[in-house]
């Protein structure tokens, strides 16, 4: 049986659509082609500034998906009232910064813990799960824990950017102490960013993580292969982690 889930993270297709302000390539068909691929959920980020998904996505993916939507958001009331309209299947709240790439790093909860904790339960009243964006460390797991999220997504990207065989061991170290201290209280544990299917395997074996959202390397290989097939050998190359580990 399936313990885990791919999320796909269409935005950079929405990127491309941007830089012409054209109308395609077409967000909402990506969602098609990566569920055909085998994409458990479709991971969009609806940013304050609208650089790539727009709110028109968001509406015709949402009306359209045939498996789960993940909208990744900033803690902010405009985003939860468009939440709340829009009924994902989890929010995944991030922090989000205007002059940054991509997200940076993950949700400081402890530091902004009253507003997170507003913003969760606002969206738990309207039944919607939330999921928190956290570097992987175990003060940040205890804090999401306590202001009430359902689940936390793990940020890879030190492990995945690591430039030293040293400083990659020590962020895998990390990554599997939170995801460790996650299970043992009881708080799912997912983990995306800068995942490619030269670094996904170690991560993958990791069986406390049950999701994984990967974005830019689908994408980036799509051009070569098509997003249909690309999704397909990260679904694969999970899989066989998993198989092995
Ligand atoms: N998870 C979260 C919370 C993110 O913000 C992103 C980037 O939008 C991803 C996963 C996907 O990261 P990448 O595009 O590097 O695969």
């Amino acid at each position: 049986m399936q313990d885990t889930r791919l999320g796909v993270n269409i935005d950079h297709v929405a990127t491309l659509r941007q830089a012409r302000g054209t109308t395609y390539p077409d967000p909402v068909a990506a969602a098609v082609m990566a569920e055909l691929g085998g994409a458990d959920q479709i991971t969009i980020h609806l940013r304050e500034d609208r650089r790539h998904i727009q709110d028109r996505d968001l509406r015709i993916i949402r009306e359209t998906l045939q498996t789960r939507l993940n909208l990744e958001m900033a803690p902010t009331k405009e985003m939860s009232k468009i939440a709340y309209q829009y009924k994902p299947d989890m929010a995944t709240l991030v922090p989000e910064k205007r002059e940054e790439l991509t997200t940076e790093g993950g949700l400081d909860v402890a530091m902004h813990r009253d507003t997170i904790k507003e913003t969760v339960r606002f969206l738990k009243d309207g039944d919607i799960k939330v999921s928190l964006f956290i570097d992987p460390d175990i003060d940040q797991v205890r804090a999401a824990h306590k202001v009430g999220a359902d689940a936390v997504e793990l940020h890879t990207g030190t492990f995945c950017d690591a430039k030293s065989q040293a400083i990659r061991d020590a962020e895998f170290e990390r990554l599997l102490n939170a995801a460790k201290t996650c299970s043992k209280i009881g708080l799912p544990v997912f983990a995306g960013h800068g995942l490619n299917l030269n670094n996904i395997a170690p991560v993958a074996a990791i069986r406390e993580i049950t999701e994984f959202n990967i974005g830019h390397s689908i994408i980036a290989h799509a051009v070569f292969v098509g997003l249909e097939r690309a999704v397909r050998e990260m679904k694969t190359a999970i899989v066989e982690a998993r198989r092995q580990g």
